[in-house]
């Protein structure tokens, strides 16, 4: 059986060579489930990442399906899978290395999965696995964010940084976002007590922090290991750095899935402590238009394979 999927092969093309193309439907490989898509993310940079183009041993493994952030029904099981039933509603993060979810459906081993309440959308859920996740680890427990400790949230209107904003105020931390001029007013509607405009406020003006969380890299990140306080940490998730605070420790990671935080997250969600932050929907018709959008992106964009 074919199905209908996003799919990239050309590595210097990157993602602006995606079509929409017709694939084989995968099959569910020991510990798998199958899930028919209802909803996927998409993290823009995702033709920058060495896994779309190649597998775990370094192979080409074009043609590759984007996206790896889904809510959807799980509708097959593979063999010796547990934990997970055909019909059960799911969202996770699926494997960096192997065909994704801007698909009619995906192929992922059900330990990247947790289940999806029913009062729950399919495109609010597939907007807060990697974002959500990004978060959680690298607050909690990369950043050992404690009550009381100021965080740095760069990019704070983001798809990161607003869930890294909401987490953090609700472990009693005082948060400063960062972001472009007009970011302020959504990074302090998702919760940031002040707001720094990285084009003309001055970062240093902050003073002391305990834990910069940093999606931006660069000359930014340089800048805010320099404030942090002793003892503090430098988080992000821009990729290794030689960037160390005077006396603190650095973190840089790549999310993993994670059912049990995936929970805390949809349990937060539920119950209105946790808003998610959704730029444009378009169905998978649309997507591509959707995914190379000519201007400025405000939030995650969803693509629904299913209305
Ligand atoms: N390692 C991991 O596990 C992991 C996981 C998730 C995301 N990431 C990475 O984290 C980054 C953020 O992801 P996201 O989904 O949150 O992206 P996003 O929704 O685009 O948010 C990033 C925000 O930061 C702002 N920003 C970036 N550079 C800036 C600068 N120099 N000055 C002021 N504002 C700036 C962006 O504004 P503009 O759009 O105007 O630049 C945007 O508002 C991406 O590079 C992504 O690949 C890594």
């Amino acid at each position: 059986m074919q199905m209908k999927a996003i799919v990239v092969t050309d590595q210097a093309a990157g993602t602006a060579g995606m079509t929409l193309t017709e694939r084989p439907e995968p099959s569910a490989a020991i510990n798998d489930v199958i899930v028919e898509v209802h909803a996927s993310g998409f993290v823009p940079d995702e033709g920058a990442w060495p896994s779309t183009w190649v597998d775990r041993a370094g192979r080409d493994r074009t043609p590759s399906i984007l996206g790896h952030e889904l809510a959807g029904v799980v509708t097959a099981l593979g063999y010796g899978t547990t934990g997970l039933s055909v019909g059960q509603r799911v969202l996770g993060v699926s494997d960096w290395h192997r065909d994704g979810s801007l698909a009619e459906y995906v192929a992922i081993e059900a330990r990247n999965l947790a289940p999806l309440p029913g009062d729950v959308d399919f495109t609010v859920g597939a907007s807060l696995p990697i974002s959500g996740l990004t978060a959680w680890q690298g607050l909690f427990p990369h950043g050992g964010l404690q009550s009381g400790q100021t965080v740095l949230a760069h990019g704070a209107a983001g798809a990161v940084g607003t869930m890294v904003t909401q987490l953090a105020r609700e472990a009693g931390a005082y948060v400063i976002g960062t972001g472009r001029a007009a970011d302020r007013q959504k990074a302090l509607e998702f919760g940031a007590h002040e707001f720094v405009d990285l084009d003309s406020d001055t970062l240093e003006d902050v003073g002391g922090v305990d834990l910069v969380f940093d999606v931006i890299g660069g000359a930014i990140q340089q800048r805010s290991a320099a404030l942090i306080r002793a003892g503090g940490t430098l988080v992000t998730v821009t990729g290794p750095t030689p960037v160390r605070p005077a006396d603190g420790r650095t973190v840089d990671f790549v999310v993993e899935a994670d059912p049990a935080g995936l929970s805390e997250i949809v349990r937060r969600v539920r119950d209105g402590r946790l808003r998610t932050n959704i730029g444009d929907i378009a169905p998978l018709d649309g997507a591509i238009a959707a995914l190379t959008p000519t201007q400025r992106r405000t939030g995650k964009i969803i693509i629904r394979m299913r209305s």
